[in-house]
């Protein structure tokens, strides 16, 4: 008899095989989410915050479904898990967990702990009226915050058991893995105050700086308390420390039970100008304390940025500072007016590994003006082209950020016309960079790029070879030009396919040629992807000699 392999031993033991958990993969350019053990790019939508129901959760999955979303971040209360103390209540998550099987979504359940937006709103009733045992925090002045003190014992206490109570039961409720993140807490830290100025947090402030502080600041060589250290900048990064400290428990208390990927998002500081004391929301992963929240709190996966900046300038800066090598990172809110889908492509191209636009229910609710108006066919539309054209090959766009080769693209008001690098880190040389133009015809034209009426451009493009990308565009023309040792000759196609993958095989439908390709890529209002291969002729100083044949990138 032959001898039983491990996995058949598995199966008899335990009667049926487990999905491997959701994990982090960091063996790659990105940092990626591997779900049932393959590379996962979350096209999500995130309800509102009152939506996860079971009277609201019908308003969600049809919402979902136009938007060909495969995730929905919801919240889950505290409030409801543990009505009264040491009594948990999981009706609210198995609605969701259900809900979601059902309509063949995964689930990333956003934690309404101690903070939601700096606010205790989501805490049980027995902490909001027990001020002594789970204080607030105190304001320059004396006065009471709207915000608990991270310094609140027994609020820590609480939170972690209640946060441990929820993951144990995911591991017994949820063996399909239908949850594949979770957040820890909502938009940490507080508004109209720079930090607590309990009695206790004074102390700690008067305290010399903790020296995983001073080296993660770039601050090896200083000593002293917050104020000598730290200037200017001394509450903030303080409050920064309190609030991560705090955050760090409550999410390994979770770990303990569930081994998930755990994240956080913030509330972003204005990324060009950094904006004065009180702009911003103080204590939370604003980027300008990023390495101390993740030398404080390095259990969490990532540390998400929640995008309401409509500017393309704003958006750039942004994904370059939360795109560090060490965070594995995506996008879990960005608003959902149409201007905020054109940001797809170039969130993928920083390397994040998704995009939720934040709303997307039909319960009649709008966060208008950060968001749309309404949530409808309209609104909805360009979303869903992003994710009809992205979901189709959403396991090697996933890999293809793991490995760096994508680079994406959003219209800027500012320019009409923008270079794309298409290098790959690590890898050969391309020979190519590409120009993307908004606001000429598909055809040709003595007129310079104008730009769309309103901004709605973007465009991607993965670098499969030296010479070979895969391209997608909305509302915009891209073309390619030699560069480096190329640079000055003339670009040929040598094809231009339509297709898609299938099972991981290109499959192409038709040949662009002729006036489709002679003025450019000219992609409209529709999904279309394009394999690319490419020749250079006409070089300066070896006129019809062709340069290079397609090679594969090493
Ligand atoms: C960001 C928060 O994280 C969300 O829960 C929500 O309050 C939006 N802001 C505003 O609609």
């Amino acid at each position: 008899m032959a001898p039983l392999s491990l996995l058949t031993v598995c199966v008899l033991c335990f009667g049926q095989e487990t999905a491997p958990l959701p994990r982090i993969d960091r063996s790659g350019v990105r940092p990626v989410l591997l779900v049932d053990g393959r590379p996962f790019l979350v096209l999500g939508g995130q309800i509102n915050n009152s939506s996860a129901w079971s009277v609201t959760l019908p308003t969600v999955w049809p919402v979902l479904d136009v938007m060909h979303a495969n995730t929905l971040e919801a919240p889950v209360y505290w409030e409801t898990l543990e009505p009264a103390q040491g009594n948990f209540d999981f009706t609210q998550t198995d609605a969701l967990l259900t809900g979601a099987r059902e309509h063949h979504k995964r689930l990333v359940l956003l934690w309404f702990g101690t903070w939601k937006n700096g606010s205790p709103s989501y805490v049980p009733e027995w902490i909001k009226r027990d001020p002594v045992r789970y204080p607030l925090a105190r304001k320059t002045d004396g006065t009471l915050s709207f915000s608990l003190s991270p310094f609140g014992e027994a609020t820590l206490a609480a939170d972690s058991k209640a946060f441990a109570a929820l993951m144990h039961h995911l591991k017994t409720a949820d063996p399909e893995h239908t949850v594949i993140m979770v957040q820890v807490e909502n938009e940490t830290g507080m508004w109209g105050g720079m930090r607590d100025h309990s009695q206790a947090a004074d102390q700690a402030f008067a305290a010399p700086v903790p020296g995983v502080i001073l080296h993660s600041m770039g601050k090896d060589k200083a000593r002293g308390n917050w104020s000598d250290v730290f200037g200017p900048d001394a509450d903030e990064f303080f409050y920064a420390w309190s609030i991560a400290r705090y955050v760090e428990q409550v999410a390994e208390a979770g770990r303990r039970e569930l081994a998930l990927p755990l994240y956080v998002n913030a509330a972003l500081r204005d990324p060009l100008t950094l904006g004065p004391p009180l702009s911003f929301e103080s204590g939370g992963p604003t980027y300008d304390v990023l390495p101390l929240w993740h030398a404080v709190a390095p259990i969490l996966d990532g540390i998400n940025p929640d995008i309401y900046m409509p500017e393309y300038s704003k958006v750039s800066a942004v994904l370059a500072q939360y795109a560090l090598p060490w965070n594995a990172y995506f996008i879990p809110e960005i608003g959902n007016a149409v201007g905020y889908a054109r940001f797809f492509f170039t969130v993928l191209g920083s390397g994040a590994f998704g995009f939720s636009p934040f709303g997307m229910d039909a319960s009649g609710f709008s966060n208008y003006p950060l968001g749309s108006k309404t949530v409808d066919a309209e609104s909805i539309a360009p979303f869903a082209q992003n994710n009809e054209l992205a979901g189709a090959i959403s396991q090697e766009l996933a890999g293809w950020i793991q490995q760096g080769k994508v680079h994406g693209v959003a219209e800027d008001t500012a320019t009409h016309v923008q270079k794309l690098d298409l290098s790959v880190p690590g890898s050969d040389k391309t020979h190519w960079s590409a120009t993307i133009s908004y606001g000429l015809p598909t055809f040709y034209s003595d007129k310079p790029a104008s730009g769309n009426a309103a901004p709605s451009g973007e465009a991607m493009v993965v670098t499969l070879g030296q010479d070979e990308f895969l391209v997608a565009g909305f509302h915009c023309r891209v073309d390619f030009q030699p560069v480096g040792s190329a640079a000055g000759a003339q670009r040929m196609w040598v094809s231009v396919e339509e297709g898609t993958y299938v099972h991981g095989i290109w499959q192409r439908s038709r040949l662009w040629n002729g006036d489709q390709t002679d003025y450019g890529l000219n992609f409209i209002d529709r999904p279309q992807l394009l394999r690319v291969r490419l020749l250079t002729y006409d070089l300066p100083n070896e006129a019809g000699k062709p340069l290079h044949a397609t090679t594969e990138l090493h």
